[in-house]
């Protein structure tokens, strides 16, 4: 099973997607994780990723769609499927990852799209912290650590992405809403997309989104059962 978790900044992709992707056995593979490791890796490209990442800018489609289908190429996540978070954002990058997957014989089976309201989505940003050792996400207010400044699961520090402050927080939520919103159109257009309300608790979310999914998934084996 392969699938899309879309959603604007701070919609709670990252919260939820590797819950999520251990619930449905698949990798989850986050687009701004992979480049956050080229960035801090010391490279050249990794000083032009870092400018991209620091100013909210996409970077350009052919960096990231090399480093994704790498990525889902590999044999753990080609055996078991895998579940994108941030990846596509384009609608060049979506077709280019369906030609991808077709090349391979594999598929999106759908996108999910976690809706949340413009002024959550700035208040959840700029509380916000990750872990240094596995990018675990926390939150000053709606789910903060055990011990302040430290990742309860591994114990490594925390830190504030440099992209969670000043004017790149706004510059991604309009990228978001004026590019990456095109590919609700894209995914709708052809019956694979599933909304799925992200303002709720944490908890709630999480059922919301297993529920989402696995209605879908019947409702499509019935549809190619009776067809
Ligand atoms: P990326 O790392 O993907 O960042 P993003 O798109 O800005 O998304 P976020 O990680 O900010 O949001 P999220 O939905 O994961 O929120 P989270 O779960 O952390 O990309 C970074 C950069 O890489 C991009 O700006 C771009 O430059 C580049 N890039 C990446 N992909 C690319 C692509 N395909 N093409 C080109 N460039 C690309 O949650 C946020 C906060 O809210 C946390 O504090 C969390 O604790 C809290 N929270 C989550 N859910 C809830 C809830 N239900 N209730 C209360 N609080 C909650
Ligand atoms: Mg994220």
């Amino acid at each position: 099973m392969n699938i899309i978790l879309i959603g604007a900044q701070g919609a709670g992709k990252g919260t939820q997607a590797q819950n999520l992707a251990h619930t449905l056995g698949v990798v989850h593979v986050s687009s701004g994780d992979l480049l956050r490791t080229v960035s801090n890796s010391g490279t050249d490209i990794g000083q032009q990723v870092r400018a991209y990442l620091d100013r909210g800018e996409l970077v350009p489609d052919d960096l990231i769609v090399t480093l994704v289908l790498r990525r889902i190429t590999e044999p753990d996540a080609k055996r078991s499927g895998v579940l994108l978070d941030g990846f596509p954002r384009t609608i060049a990058q979506a077709q280019t990852l369906d030609q991808g997957l077709a090349e391979l014989g594999l598929y999106i089976d759908c996108a999910v799209y976690l809706t949340v309201p413009r002024e959550v989505l700035l208040r959840r940003l700029s509380g916000r912290y990750i872990c240094r050792a596995h990018q675990h996400v926390y939150n000053r207010d709606t789910n903060p650590p055990k011990v302040e400044g430290i990742c309860d699961i591994d114990g490594s520090p925390l830190y504030q992405r440099t992209d969670d402050q000043g004017p790149a927080i706004e510059k991604r939520l309009d990228i978001f809403f004026s590019e990456t919103f095109q590919l609700l159109d894209y995914y709708r257009s052809q019956s694979r997309l599933v909304e799925v309300d992200g303002n709720d608790s944490i908890e709630q979310v999480r059922k919301n989104l297993f529920h989402a999914i696995a209605e879908f998934e019947l409702k499509k084996k019935y549809q190619d059962d009776n067809q």
